[in-house]
């Protein structure tokens, strides 16, 4: 077991730091934000997947919060979960990951092994992570190992988490894809060992790639079946039944969160800047998946229209803000520009998130007002969005209160006044 210190204690940082402390690895969570840190060591989780009483588990086997890079210099595992987002401009934003290596190539000893962990386009490791963490000159694989292992964790989900989640591990030289793979292999059940950084890193981009362009796919069915009088969510649990060769994706509101809408445009961004073409496939899902929220709002003034109700003035409701069911993350999350081209429309929005306690939209620096409980009042909208189906929401409830419904999810049954995207 080792000296392990994780850099970043966000939603991928905290749930790894704590798995390996229980499995015996003595382990500092490194983080520059001082009220994460301070609220760590008072013993409150600010991660939705990970709750007081598992932070109480993991601060009992050894688990601290810092502030001090100081402790990189007595690790012997480094490994770095520090945000990615896009730059403004679309492309990869790597500064949290450039502070980080210089700030490990500060403080690192001979023999360290350093993984990143942060989605980043295939080459990072190579050429931005490593020369930064071995900037004196450490030959890699001998003095120094570095390695790139992808986060797959899928927040709100109950049956995987850190533990039974298979793990990809690819290292600069084959010593190092092997120390990666001896440390995962400490704590979670499965380690893969891919080529290389490199393979590990386009691993990550395809997965979330797959899922983009499949969400798309069915995004843009979702359209023309409306005005073909298909049903496509009975297609879809048709062609579901085939055992081989298909799987599963439903259409929604758009995508959200910091992973499906980022990680494929860091790939593109890459193609693009190293070959100078196009990722097509890419391209076309961002087109279609960032379309889709606007799609939801054109359907919500048609069934509008259809009572004689102006979009202007009308009271809508939008059930589930964040970018998936039973998460309080909003980042990316779709009901943002719902919420914006419905309050430019003149509607009058409120919300319900049981786990979202206050929320506006990015066009109007007011809060959209808070139902806190789905009850009688529901029958005063004129449309309720159903956005997300978070646990809370009940069918029975949502379908009896209010008076039409647009079901974005598909997820109440079948009734003449609840409409299907
Ligand atoms: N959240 C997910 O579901 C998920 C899933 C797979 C992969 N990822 C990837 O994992 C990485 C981390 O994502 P996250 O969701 O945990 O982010 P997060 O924002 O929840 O947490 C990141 C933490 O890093 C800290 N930080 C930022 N810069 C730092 C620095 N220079 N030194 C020390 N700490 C620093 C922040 O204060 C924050 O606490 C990203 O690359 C993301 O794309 C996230």
């Amino acid at each position: 077991m080792s000296n392990l210190v994780v850099i970043g204690q966000g939603y991928v940082g905290l749930p790894m730091a704590l798995r390996a402390a229980e499995a015996g690895h003595s382990v500092i969570g490194l983080d520059l934000n001082e009220g994460v840190v301070s609220q760590l060591n008072a013993g409150t989780s600010h991660i939705d997947d990970v709750t007081n009483d598992d932070l109480a588990r993991g601060m009992a086997a050894g688990y601290t919060a810092t502030l001090d890079p100081a402790v990189i210099s007595n690790a012997e595992v480094v490994v770095v979960c520090v945000p990615t987002p896009l730059s403004e401009d679309g492309g990869p934003d790597l500064r949290a990951v450039e502070a980080t290596g210089r700030v490990i190539g500060e403080h690192v000893r001979t023999g360290t092994l350093c993984i990143l962990e942060s989605t980043t386009y295939p080459g990072t490791t190579e050429e931005v992570f490593a020369p930064l963490v071995a900037k004196g000159g450490q030959e890699l694989g001998k003095e120094l190992f570095v390695a790139f292992s992808p986060e797959r964790i899928d927040p709100g989900n109950q049956t995987y988490g850190v533990k039974n989640t298979p793990k990809v591990v690819g290292g600069l030289t084959t010593a190092c894809t092997k120390k990666a793979a001896e440390f995962y292999a400490s704590f979670i059940d499965t380690v893969i060992s891919a080529k290389g950084a490199k393979e590990a890193e386009m691993a990550k981009l395809l997965e979330n790639t797959f899922r983009h362009v499949n969400i798309a796919l069915v995004n843009e069915m979702v359209r023309f079946s409306q005005d073909l009088d298909i049903d496509l969510w009975d297609a879809i649990d048709a062609a579901e039944t085939k055992p081989f060769g298909y799987m599963a994706f439903r259409p929604g509101p758009g995508v959200g969160g910091h992973c499906i809408p980022v990680d494929p445009s860091y790939l593109s961004h890459r193609v693009k800047a190293k070959l100078g073409y196009a990722f097509r496939m890419v391209e076309l899902a961002e087109e279609i998946n960032h379309a889709a929220p606007r799609y939801v709002c054109e359907r919500a003034r048609d069934l509008l229209n259809d009572k004689r109700i102006a979009v202007r003035g009308s009271k809508i409701l939008l059930v589930g803000v964040s970018y998936k069911a039973n998460i309080s993350d909003v980042r990316e999350s779709p009901a943002i520009p719902i919420a914006n081209t419905l309050e430019g429309w003149g509607a009058e929005l409120s919300y319900f998130d049981p786990n979202v306690a206050s929320w506006s939209s990015t066009r109007s620096s007011e809060k959209v007002s808070q139902l806190d409980q789905l009850d009688q009042r529901l029958a005063e909208f004129d449309l309720v969005i159903l956005l997300q189906a978070h646990s809370e929401v009940d069918p029975e409830v949502i379908t009896n209160g209010a008076t039409m419904i647009l079901d974005t999810r598909a997820v109440l049954p079948r009734n003449p006044k609840i409409t299907r995207l």
